[in-house]
């Protein structure tokens, strides 16, 4: 595989440390050139409450505990920001957690801020589109919503954790939900938990 350049987004649904998890893994991850990171703005009100950051202030250092070395955060009001055009090179897009609302803007091509532009060039360009759902109980909406973004291409990967690796805490679990991510978009991580039925 090419050296990656990899969109990531976070935005306002539960689970900011699954989107911290998965943004430390591709820093460490030696296949991966480039991560271009967008948070929306409510997902800042997500991780005051869950990850007790506040604002926008070093966000990327308070995400990945040190000073990043490929990762760039991009606003998601930056329209021209080079993930919003096609020509720009991409692997493919992962919204880890994903919103009812920014699945519904993507589903319906709305295009209005930089994460659902970005996730709407990767579904034209034919590229992998992860969008890491989260919501409880869905209604039809959002079940309809689901089905018309995989129609076009995007991959519904819920934010579900497996319990049979009997994660200690919330970390263990995200960690390993992401290494699940991540496989799924070819990038298989050494400290993943795989299950081995007793013979
Ligand atoms: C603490 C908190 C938890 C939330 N959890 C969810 C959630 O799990 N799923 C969801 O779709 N929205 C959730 N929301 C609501 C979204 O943040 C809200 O719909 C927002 O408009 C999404 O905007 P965005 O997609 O631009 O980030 C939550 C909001 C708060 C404050």
């Amino acid at each position: 595989m090419e050296a990656a350049h990899i969109t990531v987004a976070i935005t306002g649904a539960s689970g900011a440390v699954f989107g911290r998890e998965l943004l430390r893994a591709l820093e460490e991850d030696e296949r991966v050139s480039r991560v271009h990171f967008v948070a929306s703005e409510n997902s800042l009100r997500v991780m005051a409450e869950e990850l007790e950051f506040s604002g926008r202030t070093n966000l990327l250092e308070k995400l990945l505990g040190a000073a990043p070395t490929k990762t760039v955060l991009l606003s998601d009001d930056d329209i021209g920001a080079p993930i919003a055009s096609g020509s720009h090179p991409s692997s493919g897009m992962i919204i880890l957690p994903c919103s009812m609302g920014t699945l519904a803007a993507i589903a319906n091509g709305l295009a209005n801020s930089l994460i659902a532009r970005a996730a709407d060039v990767t579904l034209k360009e034919r590229r992998p589109l992860l969008l890491c759902v989260r919501e409880t109980p869905f209604n039809r909406i959002h079940l309809r919503n689901m089905t018309l973004a995989v129609e076009t291409g995007a991959i519904i990967f819920p934010v579900i954790p497996a319990f049979y690796n009997r994660p200690i805490d919330s970390t263990e679990m995200a960690c390993q939900f992401v290494y699940r991510v991540l496989a799924h978009f070819g990038l298989p991580q050494p400290g993943a938990y795989v299950w081995k039925a007793e013979e």
